[in-house]
């Protein structure tokens, strides 16, 4: 089978001085399962073909590739005397986008990022990984939260980060508020990949993660990152976003007025207002309606 896949794992190392919390049944239980200390989301590419069937992380096909990866991935981190388990949350087309964590206990002091990156960049892989795109983000959890907070620091190096914050029609539900939720993914996985496809326009285009969903309707937190090197501004994209919208390319019911974009010095783009169309107003009524199939 040839390779080709893109697997960006988002590992989530937090800060959870809570004890007792139930320990997941996971694919692996190779080491312990005592209470997880750290915890890091990590996002990795693998080059390879993205099959439509990797979406749906219950078929066998995906359940076999998920396996795959999680044993030797979870064999490159076992040298850390505090490594519990690694796990797959979901894989995203790119080639292949793998989303997941990495656990540790408080056997010994949190793993630095650098580290993290480098031993899996270094692994001996029966598939392709693309080392340029491994990322990995440390996510503080404090016992304070009851959903998850993320609060996701990139660390990459030469990496643009603009904050994206746009309202959209559709009923906010509570569950949407917990990241982890099955409602929380579906919509994650939804708006990731609707501005996928106007920000890869974007040479230096890298990544779109969610931090958060708002109340109101539906308030987005995004997160979009860039090659520092030719990143575009953020009055760029948010031309891009409300272009995407108006013409049909991103089928999200945005109102285009709230689109806020803000780069690493602050200055915030908002695009300006731009009277509505007839033909805007078809793609928002059938946006809508693609929003609601996905949300059920
Ligand atoms: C783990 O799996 C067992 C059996 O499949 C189940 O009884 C148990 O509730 C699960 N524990 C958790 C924490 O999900
Ligand atoms: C992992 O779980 C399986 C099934 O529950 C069990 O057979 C196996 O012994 C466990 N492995 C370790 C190392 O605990
Ligand atoms: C893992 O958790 C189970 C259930 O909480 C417990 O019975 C078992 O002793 C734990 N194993 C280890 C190695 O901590
Ligand atoms: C990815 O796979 C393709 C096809 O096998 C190959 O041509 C390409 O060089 C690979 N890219 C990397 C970065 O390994
Ligand atoms: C995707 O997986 C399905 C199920 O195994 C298979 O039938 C299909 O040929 C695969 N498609 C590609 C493009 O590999
Ligand atoms: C998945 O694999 C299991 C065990 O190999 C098999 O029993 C089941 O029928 C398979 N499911 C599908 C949809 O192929
Ligand atoms: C990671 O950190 C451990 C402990 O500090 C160290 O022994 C190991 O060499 C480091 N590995 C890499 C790849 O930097
Ligand atoms: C990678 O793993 C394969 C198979 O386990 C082995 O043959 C090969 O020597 C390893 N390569 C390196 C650089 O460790
Ligand atoms: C990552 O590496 C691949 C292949 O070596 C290259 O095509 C791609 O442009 C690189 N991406 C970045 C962001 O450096
Ligand atoms: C929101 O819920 C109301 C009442 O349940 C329903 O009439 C409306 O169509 C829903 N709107 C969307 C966008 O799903
Ligand atoms: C999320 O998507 C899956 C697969 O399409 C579906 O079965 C599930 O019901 C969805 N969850 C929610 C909360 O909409
Ligand atoms: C982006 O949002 C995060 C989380 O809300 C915040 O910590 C960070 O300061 C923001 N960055 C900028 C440049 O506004």
């Amino acid at each position: 089978m040839e390779w080709r896949i893109i697997v960006p794992v988002l590992c989530l190392i937090g800060f959870l001085p809570v004890p007792g919390n139930a320990a997941d049944n996971s694919t692996t239980n190779s080491t312990t399962n005592s209470t997880t200390a750290f915890e890091f989301n990590i996002v990795f590419h693998i080059n390879d073909t993205f099959n439509e069937t990797y979406s749906n992380m219950a078929d066998n096909n995906t359940i076999t590739l998920k396996n795959k990866i999680i044993t030797e991935v979870s064999q490159v981190y076992t040298p850390l005397k505090n490594f519990q388990r690694f796990d797959i949350l979901q894989f995203r087309n790119g080639s292949i986008v793998v989303d997941g964590k990495l656990y540790f206990n408080s056997s010994d002091s949190k793993p630095s990022v650098a580290n993290l990156t480098q031993i899996l960049n270094n692994g001996n892989f029966t598939f392709k990984l693309l080392t340029n795109l491994t990322s990995i983000t440390e996510v503080t959890t404090t016992a304070a939260n009851t959903s998850t907070t993320t609060q996701a620091v990139t660390t990459s190096a030469g990496i643009a980060v603009y904050n994206l914050t746009f309202k959209m029609t559709g009923n906010f539900t509570n569950d949407l508020s917990n990241m982890s939720s099955s409602a929380a993914t579906n919509l994650t996985n939804f708006v990731v990949g609707q501005l996928d496809g106007v920000f890869k326009n974007f040479k230096s285009y890298k990544r779109t993660f969610i931090r958060q969903f708002r109340n109101g309707s539906i308030i987005v937190d995004a997160g979009v990152e860039f090659d520092k090197v030719s990143s575009p501004s953020a009055t760029e994209l948010a031309k891009a976003l409300a272009d995407g919208v108006r013409n049909g390319v991103v089928k999200l019911p945005i109102d285009t007025q709230t689109i806020q974009v803000t780069d690493s010095t602050g200055f915030t783009a908002n695009k300006s207002p731009v009277l509505a169309s007839m033909l805007t107003a078809l793609w928002m009524t059938l946006a809508s309606l693609l929003l609601s199939a996905v949300m059920h």
